[in-house]
């Protein structure tokens, strides 16, 4: 078996709920990612990390969480060279689920890129916007361009009347996004 050794990006899915959408553009963009050859990609869904509302005795960035799930947690971020996020807009900000999430690590972010995939009734503008400066105190670069499904195409797919992968203007914003994204990548990594 032969390891890779390009850069490991996380795509994560931030809504844990029944017959949440986030599983389309999830897909969508693994796919679309995966045709590149300059980064490797797997998903990393937050409902495999069935982590408690964050209660720990010390701040992730001065020791170790105590908590089993959240050891596997920062595990996993540990492996990661970048986070790709799938963005829920819940009441203009970020799940409830991916806030708890980020609370519980810090130096497994630090100094990697993040982008940002989005949807919702404006794009889930609000959310990623939000996000971008949770990134920033936890050390991350987030890359200017995002992707953002707006009211129409989300509405479209979620009725089944199209796939993402039909879309071309997101199709054309997930490749500038992810061009933008593996030069982060690539830069940050050999700082690193
Ligand atoms: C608790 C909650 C709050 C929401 N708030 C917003 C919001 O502020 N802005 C928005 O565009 N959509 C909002 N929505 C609608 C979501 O964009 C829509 O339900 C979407 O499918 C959620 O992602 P998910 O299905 O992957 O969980 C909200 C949905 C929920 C469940």
């Amino acid at each position: 078996m032969t390891t890779s050794n390009k850069p490991k990006i996380g795509i994560v899915i931030s809504s844990i709920r029944a017959h949440r959408f986030a599983d389309k553009p999830a897909q969508w963009i693994h796919e679309l990612a995966s045709k590149r050859t300059d980064m490797d990609f797997e998903v990393v869904d937050l409902r495999d990390f069935d982590l408690p509302l964050f209660a720990e005795a010390k701040s992730p960035s001065r020791g170790t969480p105590e908590n089993e799930v959240a050891r596997r947690w920062s595990a996993k971020l540990a492996e990661l060279d970048g986070l790709l996020f799938i963005v829920a807009e819940y009441n203009r900000s970020i799940t409830g689920a991916l806030k708890n999430a980020l609370d519980y690590a810090y130096k497994e972010f630090n100094r990697k890129p993040a982008a940002f995939v989005g949807y919702g009734g404006v794009g889930g503008a609000r959310a990623v916007e939000q996000l971008r400066l949770m990134t920033v105190e936890l050390q991350m670069a987030p890359t200017r361009n995002a992707v953002h499904i707006n009211m129409e195409p989300f509405m479209a797919v979620m009725k089944g009347e199209k796939t993402l992968a039909e879309i071309d203007y997101l199709n054309a914003s997930a490749n500038t996004m992810l061009d933008e994204f593996a030069w982060w990548v690539h830069a940050l990594n050999a700082a690193r």
